[in-house]
């Protein structure tokens, strides 16, 4: 059995897979496994969707940091971040310095496919996601691109084996360590 060292912090747009991906990792390494988005609504006591209407965009994002910050602050798990978690450039500087970081990237149509299931993103709400996602794409992959590694995440592949390959990556890098 491999057990982490550091935090896993899984970066990426929405719909990438993150949550999910991130379910899995923590199972295969029977970690814990913690969504910064349910860490800010529980912490802030409503939605995200709440969050950005009432309070507005900035002040969501200062919660993530300092939601983010808190978590690194717990024992090694696996951690997945809101999309824009780790463009921000002082929540990345943090999570580049305190966690392993995983860039869960996707191409266009996956992340369209995937978002098109839950209508409670306020940045997808306002006009065609497709173009949303294609902006954001290119105004984030410098960001993300950052992560200490990349893996790719495809609609209709299955998300243990990006699991695996994670484990796999992270492991030949060092960042895992044996238990008996
Ligand atoms: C956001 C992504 C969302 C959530 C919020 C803003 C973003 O998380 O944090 O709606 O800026 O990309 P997911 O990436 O988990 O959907």
């Amino acid at each position: 059995m491999k057990r982490l060292r550091r935090t896993l912090v899984l970066v990426g747009l929405m719909g990438a897979g993150k949550t999910s991906v991130g379910r899995k990792l923590a199972e295969a390494l029977g970690a814990d496994f913690r969504d910064s988005d349910d860490e800010i609504a529980r912490a802030a006591g409503r939605s995200i969707p709440d969050i950005f209407a009432d309070l507005g965009e900035a002040a969501f994002r200062d919660g993530e940091r300092r939601v983010i910050a808190r978590l690194l602050d717990e024992p090694p798990h696996v951690l997945a971040t809101g999309g824009g978690a780790f463009v921000r450039a002082e929540t990345r500087a943090l999570i580049l310095d305190r966690a392993v970081s995983v860039w869960l990237r996707a191409d266009l149509d996956t992340l369209v496919e995937r978002t098109s299931r839950r209508n409670d993103r306020p940045l997808l709400r306002d006009g065609n996601p497709r173009e949303i996602l294609t902006r954001l794409m290119a105004e984030r992959d410098p960001a993300y691109s950052e992560a200490a590694f990349t893996v790719d995440s495809r609609a209709g592949g299955r998300q243990e084996d990006v699991a695996a390959e994670i484990i796999r990556k992270i492991d030949r890098a060092g960042e895992l360590e044996d238990v008996a």
